[in-house]
């Protein structure tokens, strides 16, 4: 009989500003610069402190591998970035983040949630699978490092009142 596949070892809990470096080394690591999605430091310190900001970490071993940071607003949450270590892309660690994403909002009262991603992104496919429908798109929304321009898709989903 064949072994049954390993479980992944590693644990999703909030993060803080102490975790920064750690945050944009996996930013550095995983967003192509050409396509302009990655945030710098300035952008992520500045909006750490922020009311309604959480940041999420996947860690395994102590190492940080992945991060959600969401915002909420009333009863609306957005995704902002979310981003793996490109050596534990396609292992599930991404759809987990995505998922307590929407559990968190969920359990605060949230009624909808939201991102914006580039046209294109492969991470469509797991915004799709985990609910997300397509509301609009932003023309020329994103800039890459040679000034070529990208289009940014709206995403959403409407959120059932937790039981
Ligand atoms: C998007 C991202 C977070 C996904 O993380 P991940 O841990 O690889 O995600 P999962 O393993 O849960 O994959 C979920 C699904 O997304 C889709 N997907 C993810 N990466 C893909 C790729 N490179 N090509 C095709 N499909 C992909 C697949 O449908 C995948 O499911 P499958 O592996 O069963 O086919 C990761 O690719 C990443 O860090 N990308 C760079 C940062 C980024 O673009 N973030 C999104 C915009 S903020």
């Amino acid at each position: 009989m064949a072994s049954p596949a390993p479980r992944p070892n590693y644990q999703v809990e909030r993060g803080t500003a102490d975790d920064l470096d750690a945050v944009m080394h996996v930013m550095d690591m995983s967003f192509g610069s050409q396509f302009g999605e990655a945030w710098t430091r300035s952008q992520c310190s500045g909006i750490l402190p922020l009311a309604g900001i959480t940041l999420v970490l996947a860690r395994t071993a102590g190492d940080i591998i992945g991060f959600a940071l969401a915002r909420t607003v009333a009863d609306e949450a957005e995704l902002l970035l979310i981003a793996v270590a490109p050596d534990r892309h396609r292992s599930g660690i991404g759809s987990i983040l995505l998922d307590d994403f929407i559990s968190r909002a969920q359990a605060s009262g949230v009624a909808r949630v939201h991102l914006e991603v580039r046209d294109g992104n492969p991470a469509i496919a797991m915004y799709r699978r985990a609910g997300f429908a397509p509301v609009g798109r932003r023309r020329d929304y994103y800039r890459g490092q040679d000034g070529e321009r990208f289009d940014a898709l709206t995403f959403a989903r409407d959120l059932p009142p937790k039981d």
